[in-house]
Parts: structure tokens; C-alpha cells; sequence
């Protein structure tokens, strides 16, 4: 085991000694040179770093012996190598070191993850574990939450700790007896978590289990997040495989109850699940996990021996009961040559090599913009108060269509275009799309059709250094 995890070190020593970004891999969403990454966990600001741990299988592309890997930052652009922190190696985590959450403490940060284990016949238990992360390695302390309450099925995961009014709380993604979506609490109580309740909110039947609960606190208002999987697809809504988003109201700790507005979802696009949140002072940061579970055949890059992204880091605002996510100002950094545009009716633009941002306003009613790669091509058009993402003419991964309601008549984009993942925030991020694209040209060709002024920007590489 020892010899597999030095193995594995060196290999990625090597690979980014080597600054090897090949084929579908990206420039400048985290992403990993082997194996599979999904949901952003610990996140945390602790001793002038952003600590971004993730779920990440080094061994293979499937859904197996989840870890816990890490890389901080000071800036956004330069990161640490990635490295293992969190081995599904104890009885208590023996099927998957699941996700979970960072608290930077005075002695390091405290994780706190779910232990998921299997016995023979499949079935699940599920622990809630508290490590120590320090001077560059993880110690597992203890297990804090044993099982689950009566009330609720193994289905237990994803613990989100949260301080509010005096308290410390941990959020779990559940699902009930009645087999409904749902949210347990627990209220540290001395030195032990305690069972508190059930959240109550008014979601009566909304999926069949909540994953990856997180809390956003702006003060006077609260927004919820959390997945909900089994929704039916509802008109443009709810359209992928699982979803993840929010509502926003008020958060009664002492009654256990969330009053609040409706779900919103929190991408409109087809590649985006499991987000986590953090503040950094003042500020609400969101990384999600630029992939969807349950879509296998819609990421073609096993054979690189790797698969997914993370979604670039967003800054979350709330405004009259809405979100509003824009890309991190550190972000701007990655800017290198700034190209004015200006389209009069049609206008083309050549990328060589996949790694810009394009910012566009439209005025006018026709706004449609193509990325055209060889014969393949993703369309971004407006049409009746929606905007339309339309991947059906790519060959490799996932195809379909998805759509948001414009809050506004105009349009403003900030496109960004990585290798194999395209971010796209729309109107100063009252919406967001984000789509994982595996073009078979390098080349890409972004034809505007309207009225538009904007700029584009070459990117740099984010780098990944100790
Ligand atoms: C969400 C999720 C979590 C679980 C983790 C396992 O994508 O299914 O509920 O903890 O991924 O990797």
C-alpha cells in the first residue's frame, strides 16, 4: 500500500515537472493528470492560503476508493502539486472517504467527512469523521456522528459545518424512512454532536435524497444549498441527470426550520453538481464540480486516463432573493493579450489554442454566438426571454440543449473557454451555464451574429508548483 502511494507521488512529481497539459486536459480549471475527481470539499481560507481538498479516485476513472485530494493557493493562478491527504484505509472509511467540509482551526484544519463502508451483501453504513489537517498531512481523530438517527436511511453523507448565532452546527445530506430528500442537524453540545432535528422547510417531496448540503450565511438571509436527485424534469428546469441548487429565506437554528423562497438552480448548464461554499472576510466563494454522476458515457476522456474538472472559483452574491455568481477577481490575473471586438451584424474570431475568455454585450434583439470546431459546433443563443446552450452538434461526450430565462432584455456574457470546459456567466452572473465539450479539432472559430462590443483574452495556464 505504502509503495502504491510513493508510486504514485513521484508520478505526479514527474507530470507536472514535465508541465504535460495534453489532449482534453484544461489549462485552467483544476483538473487532475490521473484518475477521477469529483465534489470540492474542505474548502477553507487558513493561514493566507485557500485550501481546496476534493474527492479523488488516483486509481482509476470510476466512482471507487474515493480519497481526499488537496492543492492551496495564495493567488489562484499558482498552486501546490496535488497530493493525497485522506486514504480510505480504517474500518470506518473502508468504501470511500466521502465528501465533507474544512474548518480552519489555531492547530490546523479540521475535516470532517463521511467514513462510508459496505459490508458483504452491499449494504451501507455511514460515519461521520473528524480529522486533523496539519504540517502538511491529515490525521484521523475520531468519528463524531455514528450511524444515523431513527428517522433516516443509510443514506447519511456530505457533513457541512456551519457556526451561526453562537453555535456550531453540522448540515447532513439524507434521505428519510419515507425515502424524501432531506437535511438532518446536529449542534455540538460540550464536546459531543448532538442529534438536533430534522430541517424543516417547505419542500414536501422534492427528490428522494439531498447530497452535499451547504449553507451561505449573508446576514439578514440565508441560502440553502443542496442536491436533490429524482426531480422530474420540469420545462427547462431540472433537465440533468441529478441537480444542485438553492433557496434563500431564513434560517431559525433554535427551531430547526428554514422558511424560504423557491429552488433555484444554481447552473443552468449540463456539468455542475455537488458546489461548495466558503467565506473569505466578507466574501461567499463557490467551487462546484464541473461533472454530473450517473452520465458516464458523457466524458470521453478515460482513455487520457483521467476524468472531470472543477468549476472555476465564483464569488456568490445575493440581491432581492436572488444569486448572482461572477468568476474570482484573482481570476483577472490569467488575463494576458486584451484584443477589442466589435461586430456590427456578423464578426469571426480564430482561436488557435482553447484557453480565452470572450466578453460580449449585445444590444439589439438578435445575439447568437457560435463555437466552431471543424464540423462540430456549441451555439449560445437568444430567443424569447431565454438563453439557449445547444451542444447537439458535438460527436464525442455529452449532446442536448439547456436553457435559463433571461432577468433582463439585454445581453452580457463572459465566456470562458478551456480545452474540454466552457463556463459561461450570463448578465453579471444572474445565470451561469457550464458545459464539459470534447471537440475533435484544436482550432476553434467563434462566429458573433448581432450587435456587439467586447474584448478578448488569451489565458494563462494556472501552474502547479511546491
Ligand atoms: C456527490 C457525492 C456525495 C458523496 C461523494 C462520493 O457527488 O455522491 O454525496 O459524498 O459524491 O464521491
Amino acid at each position: 500500500m505504502k509503495e502504491r502511494y510513493e508510486a504514485l507521488r513521484a508520478q505526479l512529481a514527474e507530470y507536472f515537472a514535465a508541465g504535460r497539459r495534453s489532449g482534453y486536459h484544461n489549462y485552467f480549471h483544476i483538473d487532475m493528470p490521473f484518475g477521477l475527481i469529483n465534489d470540492p470539499n474542505g474548502l477553507c481560507e487558513h493561514e493566507g492560503y485557500v485550501y481546496i481538498f476534493y474527492q479523488w479516485n488516483p486509481f482509476g476513472c470510476d466512482h471507487k476508493t474515493k480519497h481526499w485530494g488537496m492543492v492551496r493557493t495564495a493567488d489562484f493562478v499558482n498552486y501546490s502539486l496535488p497530493k493525497i491527504v485522506l486514504c480510505p484505509t480504517d474500518a470506518f472509511d473502508k468504501d470511500g472517504c466521502y465528501s465533507g467540509c474544512g474548518v480552519s482551526r489555531a492547530d490546523g484544519i479540521e475535516l470532517i467527512y463521511t467514513g462510508n463502508v459496505k459490508d458483504e451483501n452491499g449494504a451501507r453504513s455511514s460515519l461521520q469523521v473528524m480529522a486533523k489537517y496539519k504540517d502538511g498531512a491529515a490525521k484521523k481523530e475520531k468519528i463524531i456522528i455514528d450511524g444515523q438517527p431513527d428517522g433516516y436511511t443509510a443514506h447519511f453523507r456530505d457533513p457541512f459545518y456551519l457556526q451561526k448565532d453562537g453555535g456550531e452546527y453540522i448540515f447532513i445530506g439524507a434521505q428519510s424512512d419515507e425515502l424524501k430528500g432531506c437535511i438532518a442537524l446536529y449542534e455540538k453540545v460540550g464536546e459531543n454532536w448532538l442529534y438536533k432535528g430534522r430541517l424543516q422547510t417547505s419542500f414536501e417531496d422534492f427528490g428522494y435524497m439531498w447530497e452535499c448540503p451547504n449553507v451561505l450565511d449573508f446576514g439578514e438571509k440565508q441560502a440553502v444549498l443542496f442536491c436533490p436527485q429524482g426531480l422530474c424534469a420540469d420545462g427547462i428546469k431540472y433537465n440533468n441527470a441529478h441537480q444542485s441548487g438553492c433557496a434563500v429565506g431564513k434560517l431559525d437554528m433554535e427551531k430547526c426550520a428554514f422558511s424560504h423562497g423557491e429552488f433555484m438552480e444554481l447552473d443552468n448548464g449540463f456539468d455542475f453538481y455537488a458546489p461548495q461554499v466558503f467565506a473569505r472576510g466578507g466574501e461567499k466563494i463557490l467551487i462546484g464540480w464541473g461533472g454530473m454522476p450517473d452520465r458516464d458515457g458523457d466524458y470521453p476522456t478515460d482513455g487520457e486516463g483521467w476524468r472531470f474538472a472543477l468549476t472555476l472559483p465564483r464569488v456568490v452574491t445575493e440581491k432581492g432573493g436572488r444569486l448572482y455568481q461572477k468568476p474570482l477577481a484573482e481570476l483577472l490575473a490569467l488575463r494576458k493579450e486584451k484584443r477589442a471586438v466589435s461586430v456590427a451584424e456578423y464578426g469571426e474570431i480564430v482561436l488557435e489554442k482553447r484557453c480565452a475568455e470572450l466578453e460580449l454585450e449585445f444590444d439589439g434583439y438578435a445575439a447568437k454566438v457560435e463555437l466552431c470546431m471543424g464540423g462540430e459546433k456549441i451555439t449560445l443563443a437568444k430567443a424569447d426571454g431565454l438563453i439557449t446552450l445547444d451542444r447537439s452538434l458535438m460527436t464525442l461526450g455529452g449532446r442536448g440543449r439547456r436553457s435559463a430565462r433571461l432577468n433582463e432584455a439585454r445581453l452580457k456574457l463572459d465566456i470562458f473557454i478551456d480545452r474540454s470546459m466552457l463556463e459561461i456567466y450570463i448578465n453579471d452572473g444572474a445565470s451561469v451555464m457550464t458545459a464539459a465539450y470534447f471537440p475533435k479539432a484544436e482550432e476553434m472559430t467563434v462566429k458573433i451574429y448581432g450587435r456587439a462590443k467586447g474584448f478578448l483574452y488569451e489565458l494563462s495556464q494556472i501552474n502547479y508548483r511546491d
